[in-house]
């Protein structure tokens, strides 16, 4: 069981910040004292460059920094070699779209997704399939935006050769079948790309059960710092793909003719000073959230969401587009007012949330409104804190928000 009184003092942002009730963690996490501890670590012990100095500390950082991918790896069931660290899940999706997409579709060939995919799982896509004149196609989402195994075996069909989906919408929750449409999907000879930047904080991913061919999320979204993110590929798919972030690190030789030989996967796609510190900090987080146990958080948060929908169904005000999803979010609007102006009034009482359509601005035809509010729980929220989002929301109207602006 999650101890969560317990668990909120390793936070400093919830001390320093009693008041507030930090309902956007779709968008961020906080960071529990153990990752800032670790980042600090390498700024006040340990500052060097990783694998360039011959140097007692430069093989300190450097360990820890292979550790990294270790412990990543390990968390995902993955090889050490098929870890690729980035900046972020939008880079890890368009060093892959870029990457396996520009080498290996050609005119005619179809990528397959879907209309809540996130910009940063679909927009490469675009730019790909303008470069290779290959075409995208939508799988059709049911009426409440649940992506179906009948609906994409539908969709399937021998021109599809990319698969690019997310595991959870960001903005609707629900857990897309991937086991079920990988298995479809490879059966066809299409090449998985999930978007995990969603699940990975929120349950247990193993990318063997999963057999996805790539999968990317990102550090800040699970306690670590911003700055890093995983790209997590296949080998024989990385042996596939092409790199295009050219520099340092990724390469073993070069000369004046042009002649270039590249290092072996994963160094490969890694060129440049990474971001050390939030690498070491992804660790730390890792660690901490292996501790309380990812079943554990999922159930938690599963938990905390049933509240939260018996709590908002309650009120007359409220328009719910997801109360049947399993993971924390909880995506919503009050009756006659916008969004943006209900959020406002959330934040006057310290309440914070997102508004707009969370950059999956392709969901406007099955939400049937440009702008949602979503609030997103993390393990460390609380009953509490959802009795005061509640009340709060159960208080919003047109008038009050006019009051609050003017
Ligand atoms: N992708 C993040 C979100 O959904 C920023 O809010």
């Amino acid at each position: 069981m999650v101890n969560v009184k317990e668990i909120r003092k390793d936070f400093p942002m919830f001390s320093n910040n009693p008041d507030l009730v930090y309902l956007d963690n779709a968008a961020t996490t906080f960071k529990p004292q153990c990752v800032i501890d670790a980042v600090t670590g390498v700024y006040t012990q340990m500052t060097s460059n990783i694998h360039r100095g011959d140097y007692d500390l430069s093989h300190r950082i450097s360990t820890a920094y292979d550790q990294t991918r270790t412990h990543v790896a390990s968390f995902l069931n993955a090889e050490e070699d098929e870890i690729i660290f980035t900046s972020g899940a939008s880079a890890s999706l368009n060093m892959a779209a870029y990457g396996y997409g520009l080498t290996n579709l050609r005119e005619g060939d179809v990528i397959l997704s879907t209309e809540a995919e996130h910009a940063s799982n679909i927009l490469p896509w675009f730019k790909v399939s303008e470069m290779t004149h290959s075409k995208i196609e939508y799988i059709s989402l049911n009426e409440k935006g649940e992506l179906t195994v009948e609906n994409f075996k539908k969709a399937m069909h021998e021109k599809v050769k990319v698969v690019a989906i997310s595991y959870v919408s960001n903005v609707l929750g629900y857990i897309n079948p991937i086991k079920d449409i990988t298995e479809i999907a490879h059966e066809m000879n299409a090449v998985v790309f999930l978007d995990a930047a969603q699940a990975v904080p929120h349950m247990k991913v193993d990318v063997k059960e999963l057999n996805v061919d790539f999968m990317s999320f990102s550090g800040h979204k699970m306690l670590a710092p911003s700055g890093i993110g995983v790209l997590y590929g296949k080998k024989d798919i990385l042996e596939k793909t092409d790199s295009y972030m050219m520099g340092g690190g990724s390469n073993a030789r070069f000369d004046m003719c042009g002649n270039l030989l590249l290092r072996e996967i994963p160094y490969r796609f890694e060129s440049g000073t990474p971001a050390i510190e939030a690498t070491i900090g992804l660790d730390a987080a890792i660690d901490y959230l292996e501790k309380i146990g990812l079943d554990e958080i999922q159930t938690r948060e599963a938990e905390l969401k049933r509240y939260a929908i018996e709590q908002l169904s309650k009120l007359d005000n409220i328009i719910l587009y997801n109360p049947d999803a399993e993971t924390g979010i909880i995506t919503f609007n009050i009756k006659d007012v916008f969004a943006q102006d209900a959020a406002g009034y959330l934040n006057s009482k310290h309440i914070a949330v997102r508004t707009g359509l969370h950059c999956a601005k392709m969901l406007v035809d099955i939400l049937k409104t440009s702008d949602t509010i979503r609030a997103s729980l993390y393990f460390y929220n609380t009953k509490e804190e959802i009795d005061r989002f509640v009340q709060v929301c159960s208080e919003i109207t047109l008038e009050k928000c006019i009051d609050i602006f003017f």
